[in-house]
């Protein structure tokens, strides 16, 4: 992978615009506490939260040592650490809709680059909600906070969700290539910050065994589910206008898609990776040629393990006559040489009975059955998982004989697991994809083609389900694995789910 663990980061002052929501506390802070742990942070870093709850530096300190106490990796706190790290840390109570908050900032800004040295290199983080983004790029292009000190960088990291559509991604871009370079936007996925997400390339590109056989003559088709037990918790307004293909599929799923067809880089550099994900994502279309080509769902009530679960209309800041879909399948086809007629099955869903993520690469049955029609029925085809989350690792599945003198085949499987395999934690997604925008190294960020392309895909599902000829709303009893119309689906090409 990108090569940041052996490099480390210029001096440089993070502004993170959202600092007192949920995403610093549990996720940002953390991991940028942890890359201290971990010898990563530069010795000259500061941090300045910019949101409108008013704070003291004292007081967001004191916040964010209990958020690191909750959500950090590294338990318990390093005390010696936390007070070290603790001072670079301060805040500005701003409001990103005024621009005099951005002229403070930049004061601000200027003393902490002095007090903390940190050369005037500046990462800015959007972690407001999406809608704030378009004002605070303007505002920080326009104010002088791109462009104080000859020799340093400005970088961005942007959130997802980027657009909800291909226009308004598109929109999004140009507003912010007005301000920045293409090189200086880092549009965050925290899915490709997770180690078993990069393995994926390593897995494929650093062993022999596997290319040869990655493509349409031995592959019969490939599932991606990324299953989640949890409802929408506190998320439903914004969830309500999301649903499943935009919180989970436009990003997260596409990116695996991508990563799993996509052809050997020429390099292992930002643009080269990029420019292969981006031809997967062209040669990608939903396979109409039964229905719309997606199972839509919605959870109802039910349990999910021991706990009852209401159902999504229930939900906090749900309407109750809500059609937003929190279940998604999908049969996407990759029309180039290596994948042609291999269809990809992905679904993801919401109250699914249990959490779990992986890409499920089915092999084509033997040629040729040399065994009795007993052992013929008892062979099962060759299936490879990569386990992303959370039973992180890899299992082949093939056939073997029972021991005995009877004529039985079962399945077994080969596993490697990272939890025994290394005795190294893997650092948290955040850690990794912040740290590389450090270095300046985007590999791991999606590029504007890239999210604009993912969407375009989109758009076409969009397009059918608003003119009525799409799927309908399926409804499925929370704890269960989606509408049985997906069931169906699959069935009708004579495969099925893989049981998780
Ligand atoms: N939470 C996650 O796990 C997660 C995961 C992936 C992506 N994201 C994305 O990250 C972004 C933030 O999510 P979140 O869950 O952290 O949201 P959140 O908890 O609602 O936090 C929003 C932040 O924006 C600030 N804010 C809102 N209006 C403001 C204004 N007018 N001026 C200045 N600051 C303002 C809020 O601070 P004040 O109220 O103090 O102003 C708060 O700090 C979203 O785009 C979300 O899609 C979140």
């Amino acid at each position: 992978m990108a090569a940041s663990t052996n490099r480390y980061p210029d001096a440089c002052t993070m502004v993170i615009f959202g600092a007192s929501g949920d995403l610093t506390n549990r996720k940002l802070i953390p991991a940028l506490y942890n890359l201290d742990v971990d010898g990563f942070l530069p010795k000259n870093f500061a941090v300045i939260g910019f949101a409108r709850k008013p704070k003291t530096d004292e007081s967001y300190r004191a916040e964010m040592y209990e958020a690191v106490k909750e959500f950090s990796r590294t338990k318990p706190i390093d005390e010696a650490i936390w007070a070290e790290f603790a001072q670079r840390l301060h805040y500005a109570q701003s409001d990103y809709g005024n621009p005099d908050d951005y002229e403070k900032l930049n004061e601000r800004l200027r003393e902490i680059d002095g007090a903390h040295d940190t050369k005037g290199n500046r990462l800015y983080y959007l972690a407001t909600p999406p809608e704030a983004y378009p004002t605070i790029i303007e505002h920080i292009g326009e104010s002088s906070l791109c462009k104080n000190f000859e020799g340093a960088w400005a970088r961005i990291i942007v959130e997802k969700p980027f657009g909800h559509d291909l226009a308004s991604a598109r929109d999004l871009n140009t507003h912010t290539h007005k301000y920045f370079r293409e090189e200086q936007i880092y549009r965050i996925d925290h899915y490709l910050g997770k180690e078993t997400v990069q393995n994926i390339l390593v897995f494929r590109f650093a062993n022999g065994i596997y290319e040869p056989i990655w493509n349409r003559r031995y592959i019969d088709h490939v599932q991606i589910t990324v299953a989640e037990d949890i409802g929408v918790g506190s998320r439903g307004s914004y969830y309500d206008h999301a649903g499943v293909i935009r919180d989970i599929i436009q990003n997260h799923m596409l990116q695996l898609v991508a990563l799993t067809a996509m052809e050997p880089p020429v390099e292992f550099s930002a643009d080269a990776v990029r420019n292969e994900k981006v031809k997967v994502l062209k040669a990608l279309r939903v396979d109409t040629t039964r229905g719309d080509g997606t199972i839509r769902g919605q959870y109802g009530p039910g349990k999910v393990g021991k706990s009852l679960a209401q159902g999504y209309t229930q939900e906090e800041g749900v309407p109750p006559e809500s059609t937003t879909e929190t279940y998604l399948a999908m049969k996407v086809l990759i029309d180039n040489w290596r994948w042609a007629g291999v269809p990809f099955y992905i679904r993801s869903g919401k109250r699914l009975p249990k959490r779990v993520s992986e890409i499920a690469i089915t092999f084509k049955m033997p040629p040729l059955l040399l065994f009795s029609d007993t052992m013929g029925q008892q062979i099962e085809p060759n299936t490879l998982a990569l386990n992303i989350q959370p039973d992180e690792g890899i299992s082949l599945k093939f056939g073997s004989k029972v021991p005995g003198s009877g004529e039985n085949i079962r399945p077994v499987i080969m596993d490697f697991k990272y939890g025994t395999s290394f005795d190294v934690p893997a650092p948290d997604a955040y850690e990794r994809l912040i740290l590389d925008c450090m270095l300046g190294d985007s590999t791991l960020f999606t590029r504007s083609d890239e999210v604009e392309t993912a969407w375009s895909l989109l758009d076409s599902v969009f397009d059918r389900w608003n003119s009525g000829s799409g799927s309908f709303i399926e409804l499925y009893r929370a704890g269960t694995w989606g509408p049985k119309q997906a069931d169906d689906f699959i069935k009708a090409d004579g495969r099925q789910w893989r049981v998780l």
